[in-house]
């Protein structure tokens, strides 16, 4: 069989650094089971680092850099339409503003404009700049649109600087390059089963007790494992996301549907993620609606733990993801206690202070991962924080994944 055709586009802009997306031309062209075609598209400042010639001769096709040659083929926009995967490295904070901002005066904004390729953004630039607040904010709204961000290396730059923002390993670029082309595939034959959103509490046939949670951690977990071979099952609690393509879903409402269907499910599983955010407590349900006048409290009895329950009966070989959403300054200490409480194998703890994180695209927090290392997670997407708890899970697995 005939490994599949694709078409790349690496945009290379204006940084020190450029000369390094020489050896990742390299890389892509080495990529395992598939033969890419790749096309360099320089911004005019980074020719000043490397030169258009040496470009063609590496890719082996044609450079364009101006928008107004070959005006006949319209090149953005054939380019764009070709492209399987836009990479963009080393990302000046320049450009970073042009893709944020939608603007299109070079060929390589104009093209990224013109593309729904997958984008995958490599920030390299001195660390004062690459932690400057627009820069920031501009990555952050490039990733809720669709950009994957490969975050800099800490190292030394140019000159004597040091710090963060150094053009990052390639492995790393190609870890994201292979996952966003389907081909990092390390969780073939791998059962994951997620529990999403939030359960709601009947108070009577009208009314329920709820909370914030929106799924997006649980869906972009199951997302996540898709992407990288898993046979996926969600438990869904009142989640309005489309399912997942591949998955396969259970509907529940309350902490007991959730319960009785995680029970029969969970020992079929490799893997299982308690994304959901159960309430702890159920009114003593009226089958008729309570008039206002008789509203005045509400009597609530004990919901089960649903992961204590699992654990308690779990196979060596499972492992368990809790989460821990907390508010306040002994947040932590408390997800620590329910991490061996429960009997989880990792526990990412959450601030939800001020509702913080609750439907947002992006999170941070801690990873708790005895005896490995635990992990500080500052504003990433909740797909990439997904990719991080597979990655340990399937550590976890006894499975490789470098
Ligand atoms: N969880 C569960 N069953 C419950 C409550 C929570 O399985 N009845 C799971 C959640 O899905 C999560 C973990 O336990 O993975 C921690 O949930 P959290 O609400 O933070 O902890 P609680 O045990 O409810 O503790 P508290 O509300 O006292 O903070």
């Amino acid at each position: 069989m005939s490994s599949p055709e694709l078409s790349i586009i690496l945009g290379v802009t204006g940084g020190v650094s450029a000369y390094k997306s020489c050896d990742l031309l390299r890389r892509l062209q080495e990529l395992p089971g598939v033969t890419p075609s790749i096309h360099i598209i320089p911004t005019r400042s980074s020719l000043n680092f490397v030169g258009k010639s040496l470009w063609e001769a590496l890719s082996g096709n044609p450079v364009h850099d101006d928008m107004w040659q070959n005006t006949y083929a319209v090149p953005h926009i054939s380019l764009a339409r070709k492209a399987d995967l836009i990479i963009i490295a080393p990302a000046s904070a320049e450009s970073i503003s042009k893709f944020a901002h939608g603007r299109a005066d070079d060929l390589l904004s104009a093209t990224v404009l013109a593309s729904t390729a997958t984008k995958i953004l490599v920030p390299a630039m001195h660390p004062e700049m690459y932690q400057n607040a627009a820069v920031q904010k501009n990555l952050q709204y490039l990733e809720t649109i669709g950009f994957i961000i490969v975050q800099p290396d800490e190292g030394r730059m140019t000159g004597e600087d040091y710090g963060l923002g150094r053009y990052p390993e390639l492995s790393k670029i190609l870890h994201e390059v292979r996952r966003a082309l389907g081909l990092q595939r390390d969780l073939t034959g791998v059962k994951v089963l997620v529990s999403a959103g939030g359960t709601r509490e009947s108070i009577d046939p009208v009314r329920f007790i709820g909370n914030r949670s929106s799924g997006k951690q649980g869906y972009a977990i199951a997302q996540a494992a898709l992407d990288r071979g898993a046979s996926v099952t969600i438990v869904s609690a009142n989640v309005s996301l489309p399912d997942p393509r591949g998955s396969r879903v259970i509907r529940v409402e309350s902490a007991d549907e959730m319960h009785t269907s995680l029970s029969a499910e969970a020992a079929n599983f490799d893997v299982v993620v308690m994304a959901a955010a159960v309430a702890d407590a159920k009114p003593m349900a009226s089958n008729e609606k309570i008039a206002k006048a008789d509203f005045t409290r509400i009597e609530l009895q004990r919901n089960p733990d649903i992961l204590a329950t699992l654990t308690a009966s779990r196979r060596a070989d499972q492992v368990f993801i809790a989460f821990a959403a907390q508010t306040g300054s002994t947040g932590l200490g408390r997800a620590v206690e329910k991490y061996s409480a429960k009997g989880a194998d990792l526990l990412y703890f959450n601030d939800v202070s001020g509702g913080a994180i609750f439907g947002e695209p992006f999170t941070s927090g801690v990873i708790l991962d005895e005896p490995s290392p635990s992990e500080e997670i500052s504003q990433i997407s909740k797909y990439e924080l997904a990719n991080k708890l597979l990655d340990r899970a399937l550590h976890k697995l006894g499975f490789s994944n470098d």
